[in-house]
């Protein structure tokens, strides 16, 4: 069974992709750190260095590489990987199911606030002007997301009672 969890920045796809691997005892990896690893380099570093094009054609190789060789396993995925490169209808053809956590905007903005600094994309951005930044991000993006096969309303949920949703759903 391969489980792809999306959504924006900020919206508990690690947390909660950890917590369900551990409950279904599978394997559980984040793109991010596959590409940090593979790459030998921090996200933030590529970002500065090489630039987001390189990034994205790296995320989409590393995504058909894990989700062609991985039997089993749950896989969070960057906030932007289902915007490039086809993505989104490779982890539909590939995966068994792709769960959206989807978080409001001002959820979004509280939780991101308390961790900007290692997301490239946001960190520069003040503090004041993340709701806009956020809510135009969001518009664009959501075509994508809503291609998921289950759509999760995460606000004001716990991760425990969101693993018992997703698990819901896998029965
Ligand atoms: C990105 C989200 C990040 C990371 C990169 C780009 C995005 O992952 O892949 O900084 O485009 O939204 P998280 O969603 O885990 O922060």
């Amino acid at each position: 069974m391969k489980i792809v969890l999306v959504g924006y920045m900020g919206s508990g796809k690690t947390t909660i992709g950890k917590l369900l691997a551990n409950k279904l005892k599978i394997s559980f990896l984040d793109l991010d750190e596959v590409i940090e690893q593979g790459l030998e380099d921090s996200i933030s570093n590529i970002f500065n260095g090489k630039g987001e094009i390189f990034f994205r054609k790296k995320e989409h190789e590393y995504l058909i590489d894990v989700l062609s060789k991985k039997e089993k396993l749950i896989l969070s995925t960057g906030g932007g990987t289902p915007c490039y490169s086809g993505n989104m209808e490779t982890m539909l053809n590939l995966a068994d199911h792709v769960f959206y956590l989807k978080v409001s905007i001002p959820g979004l903005v509280k939780r991101l606030l308390l961790e900007k600094e290692h997301r490239p994309l946001i960190k520069n951005i003040d503090n004041g002007d993340l709701p806009e930044f956020i809510g135009k991000h969001l518009f664009e993006r959501n075509n994508f997301y809503l291609k998921a096969n289950h759509i999760i309303e995460c606000d004001d949920k716990d991760p425990e009672s969101l693993v018992a949703e997703i698990q819901e759903l896998l029965t």
